[in-house]
């Protein structure tokens, strides 16, 4: 077992993803806390839409529960979008997402270092939140290059690595985790800091653009429904998020609860 969470494939194709439940409470609690930050699927479909035609090929790499794959759909319409991920159940979840939209796609469940997809057959590839599962993201990189035509552009997407830290100060303090400061960051593998030399290895790294995200938990409910579903913490509590609320409650002043985390993105092409 990796003492990163993010980097053990027992819980990558556990826990995290094996239901698309604990990714829909994360992903819901971070963004109804947010206060400042682009929506990220927006800024990836800025950044390809002067380069993917109507005809392209697209693929949407770790695609989660379709958010970026939604979006790419109904705004870019390429010719053929493929969703890729290693959870079935997500899978399912951008299907049924896709066809209540209206937009098209197909879905693939792959490991991203090995994808089932021909040489030079896509114009673009997005991999968003999604190469910090590796321990190796070079090398989902290098499938990412082979698979893009000459001159198909990339739009990797990370965080930092000290995103969230003011969290870890907060549940160190209350002592629902006295380590919580001294465990990795969830994003060291790839993150804001390596993002441009990874992408470098087998991509020429176009643009590149960091944009920090602040969070505000307006209540102690709030901020215990992404403390249980964040796997950073080792925190035993029998029913996590009511037992965290009411200790969190007890020993916190008052709300609002602040956090940041930048978010990076490099637009990159196949050379
Ligand atoms: C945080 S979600 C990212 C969601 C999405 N890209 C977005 O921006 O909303 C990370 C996704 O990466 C997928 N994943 C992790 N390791 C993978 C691998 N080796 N191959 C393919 N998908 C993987 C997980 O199943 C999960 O759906």
């Amino acid at each position: 077992m990796s003492a990163n969470p993010f980097l053990d494939p027992a819980l990558v194709y556990g826990d995290l993803y094996r239901t698309g439940n604990r990714l829909a409470e994360r992903t819901l609690a971070l963004h109804q806390a947010k206060v400042a930050g682009q929506n990220a699927a927006q800024v990836i479909v800025d950044l390809l839409a002067r380069r993917v035609s109507p005809g392209a090929v697209v693929v949407d790499i770790g695609c989660g529960r379709g958010t970026t794959t939604l979006r790419i759909s109904t705004r870019l319409r390429p010719e053929r979008l493929v969703a890729v991920d290693s959870s079935v159940a997500l899978l399912q979840t951008v299907h049924a997402r896709l066809a209540g939209a209206g937009g098209a796609g197909s879905t693939i469940c792959a490991d991203f270092h090995h994808l089932p997809l021909a040489d030079e057959v896509a114009d673009a590839a997005v991999a968003a939140f999604c190469l910090y599962h590796s321990p190796r993201p070079a090398a989902a990189v290098a499938e990412i290059a082979r698979c893009l035509r000459p001159n198909g552009v990339a739009v990797l997407v990370t965080k930092s690595l000290d995103s969230y830290t003011e969290l870890d100060q907060l549940v160190q303090a209350v002592g629902l985790d006295p380590d919580a400061t001294r465990r990795p960051s969830l994003y060291e593998s790839f993150h804001s800091g390596n993002l441009l030399d990874i992408a470098g290895t087998h991509l020429t790294v176009l643009d590149v653009l960091h944009e920090q995200h602040v969070f505000e938990f307006a209540d102690v409910t709030r901020l215990a429904r992404y403390l249980a579903t964040t796997p950073k913490y080792q925190i035993s509590l029998a029913n996590e998020t009511a037992e965290l609320a009411a200790v969190l409650r007890e020993q916190l002043p008052a709300p609002p609860y602040v956090t940041r985390s930048t978010v990076s993105y490099a637009l990159a092409a196949r050379p």
